[in-house]
Order: C-alpha cells, then structure tokens, then sequence
C-alpha cells in the first residue's frame, strides 16, 4: 500500500469508501477490517492461498460480517446485536494473564432490524463468492464469541419477538438463511463450515445441549463441519483454558455428536497429542483446532507426526499474544521471534513492541508498555505489508 513519506497515514480511498458504507449499513456493528469485503483483495488473498497450497495445506476463510456488541461503536452509530444486551468482562473471568481492572462492560448494543439482516447476508454471500475466487478451500460463518451471529443462538442474548427470536427455529433462523444463501450460490461440494460457541459457561446461560438443538436446525442446510468453541468474552477463562482437554471434560463434543451424527466436529483446547488421537479414534471428534501452540510452534504437527515430541515448542498459555490482539497491537509470540515475520520483507521488532513482550504479566507494566507500543505504533505507522506494498 503506497504512502507518501512524512505525511500522515490516510486510509486510501477504496477502503474509506467502504468504511463509509458499512458505517452506513449497520453502524458499530461492522467495523471488521476484512479482507474479503471487496474484490479489490482477492489478487493478494490468492497469492496468499497459493503460498498456503503449496506448502501442502488446505486453508478456510473465515466469514465474519459483525463483531456485534464486542464492536466499536461510532457517535451515532452504536453497535448491532439480537437484542440489546451489553457483554460484561468481569475480572474473574478473565483469561490467565488478561488483566482489566474492575472488568468492561460494552457499550449496550441496538437490536438489528430485519432489513440490516437481510443486507450483511447478502454480504456474506458475496464474501463466500470472492473466497472461491481466491481459492479457499471453504468458508466458515462466525458465530462465536458475542459476535452478532452468536447472540441469536442463546435465549440469554436473543428476547427478540419477531422470526428470529423465541423458539429453536427462530434463533437458527439466522445462521439457517445464510448458510442456505451461501449454499445455493457455491453449490454442494464446496465446504460450509460454522464456528461457534457451545457452552455459555454463565448461571443463566444456555449448554451445550441447548447450542446443539439451535446448530442441528442450521446443519439441514448443509454444513461441512462444526468447529467448537467453548464459552465467550464473558466467560473467557473457559474460552482460552491452559489445560488440554477442558472441552472434552465439560461434555460439549459429546452433546453435539448426539445432536447432529452426521456433522464432522472439531474440537478446541485439545493440544496434547495422546489426547487428540484417542479423542479422534473414539469418534467423539473429527478433527482438532490449534491457535496457540500453533503460534508458539508453527511445526507442530510435523513434529507430532514424526514423533519428535522433545523439539516442540509447547505454548506456557500465559497470552500475551491475545494481550497484544486485544489492545491492538500487531500480534506477536515471545517464544516464536518468526511469528508474524515470516515474510522476508515483514518489519522486525521495535523497542515498543518488545517492552510490550517483556511486561507481560504485570498490570502496571502492561500498562505503561501499551503506552509504549502506541507511541511507537504512532511513530512508525507503516503496517505489516510487502515489498509491493499490498496489504493481505
Ligand atoms: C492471537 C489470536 C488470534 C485469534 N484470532 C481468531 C480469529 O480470527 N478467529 C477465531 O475464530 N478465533 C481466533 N482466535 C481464538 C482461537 O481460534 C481459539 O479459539 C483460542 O485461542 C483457544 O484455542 P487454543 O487453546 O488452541 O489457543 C484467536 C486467538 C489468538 C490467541
Ligand atoms: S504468546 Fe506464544 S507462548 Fe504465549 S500464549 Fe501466545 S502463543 Fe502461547
């Protein structure tokens, strides 16, 4: 992306233009920055699929049309979500290592008329279709977290009166016309996979068995898979365990086998390597989901695979790279220096972002170093990008 030198950083003009748009469209609800919200990315998200291809893997994007309550909401234009209903961080319930003193609580949330639905499902169309053309091998719909697609699920999130709201069809009401949408536009075979949370992990919030009975109304239009994902931003220690297997122990692979036989399931927070084979050969899952211990080890499953166990690098789970995600601040693993420099040309570390790094741990430090890395960030604002100036 070119920038005259010494002036400040304007987006250009095809993303403020689409900025714009979306603000239009459903205010706060929308500010992801996504790649496949035009045309203009599919070149440089093909090149990126390719390099994916020819390092012999598969790789799925990730459609996710609103972040909901958990965005950012403008002046007059708040957030969108199935019913009004804040998200509430409280400090307990944070992840290892995630410190919010006091907790957050999101700005309450507009419910999202009909209208904006029908509209981000046209979007999410559109995005599935540029997806193909870039040559994903799938698509997958968000509906996790408090993202806008998860706060239907749940009677806890949704006290709509209209067909999106009350009874199990209605709540799938949502997801069920999108994934049919996307369906009818890319055809049978080409993989629709879902990722979602499956356990609200809150006193009033709804089980597995709950999220399964909505999730079995969806897959009748034709899921690939589901991913599962345990708890949300208000239940985030169960969201990022540091122990392998914590899903498996809360029984939510299991209720959703029961639910839907036939859709493949992935399993999360199962990074040990005996546990995921027995996981998989019992059947109560298909496949399973590395983030972390991916970042930490970007090899692992090559290593697990040629039994070199002692040369992996095992994640500590302590999330400083979700600290940095969640402050804004390019994501990096202090145990993994390559991680998010892969590319010859990709920006080395700055002073910032190593203090960043080295205060993980401490509230007060971590304050003082977001500082740090915001000053710096505002030094050096050339974003991660290539020789030729694309930005994937
Ligand atoms: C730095 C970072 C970025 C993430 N980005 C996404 C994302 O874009 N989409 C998503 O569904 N989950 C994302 N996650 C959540 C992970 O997919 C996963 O649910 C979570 O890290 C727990 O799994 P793990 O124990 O394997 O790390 C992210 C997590 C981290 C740490
Ligand atoms: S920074 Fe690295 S080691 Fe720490 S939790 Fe994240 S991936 Fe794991």
């Amino acid at each position: 992306m070119p920038r005259a030198s010494g002036t400040r950083w304007r987006r250009p003009a095809h993303r403020r233009r689409w900025h714009r748009d979306r603000a239009r469209l459903s205010g706060g609800a929308v500010p992801s920055d996504h790649a496949l919200r035009s045309g203009d990315f599919v070149p440089d998200l093909r090149r990126m699929v390719d390099a994916v291809h020819d390092a012999g893997a598969l790789i799925i994007a990730q459609l996710m049309p609103s972040f909901g309550a958990m965005g950012v909401p403008g002046a007059d234009r708040p957030t969108r979500a199935a019913s009004p209903k804040a998200v509430r961080m409280g400090a307990p319930r944070l992840p290892r290592g995630l410190y919010i003193p006091g907790g957050r609580v999101t700005p309450r949330p507009v419910e999202i008329t009909k209208a904006e639905i029908l509209e981000l499902q046209v979007e999410v169309v559109a995005a599935a279709l540029r997806s193909r053309d870039a040559g994903f091998d799938g698509v997958e719909v968000a509906a996790h977290m408090r993202y806008l697609y998860s706060s239907f699920l749940s009677p806890r999130t949704n006290w709509r009166t209209d067909e999106y709201g009350g009874s199990v069809e209605n709540r799938a009401r949502i997801l069920s016309d999108v994934v049919r949408s996307i369906r009818a536009e890319v055809g049978a075979d080409y993989p629709v996979g879902l990722r979602m949370s499956v356990n609200e992990h809150l006193p009033d919030g709804q089980g597995p068995e709950g999220f399964a009975e909505v999730i079995a109304q969806v897959a009748k239009e034709g899921l690939g898979y589901i991913a599962l994902t345990d708890a949300n931003y208000e239940s985030m220690n169960d969201n990022l365990p540091a122990e392998s297997g914590a899903m498996l122990a809360h029984g939510e692979p299991q209720a959703f086998r029961a639910a839907i036989p036939g859709v493949p399931l992935l399993l999360a927070n199962t990074y040990d390597p005996d546990q995921a084979a027995a996981v998989i050969d019992a059947g109560t899952a298909d496949a399973i989901q590395l983030a972390r211990q991916l970042l930490a080890d970007p090899d692992f499953p090559n290593k697990v695979m040629a039994g070199r166990l002692d040369e992996v690098v095992w994640c500590d789970h302590d999330n400083s790279c979700l600290r940095r995600l969640m402050t804004n601040v390019p994501v990096r693993c202090h145990l993994n220096p390559e991680m998010g420099r892969e590319a010859p040309s990709a920006p080395r570390s700055t002073a910032g972002q190593d203090f960043f790094i080295w205060a993980a741990g401490n509230g007060t430090l971590m304050a003082v170093a977001d500082r740090a890395a915001r000053v710096s960030r505002r030094r050096k604002p050339k974003p991660v990008g290539d020789a030729t100036g694309s930005e994937l």
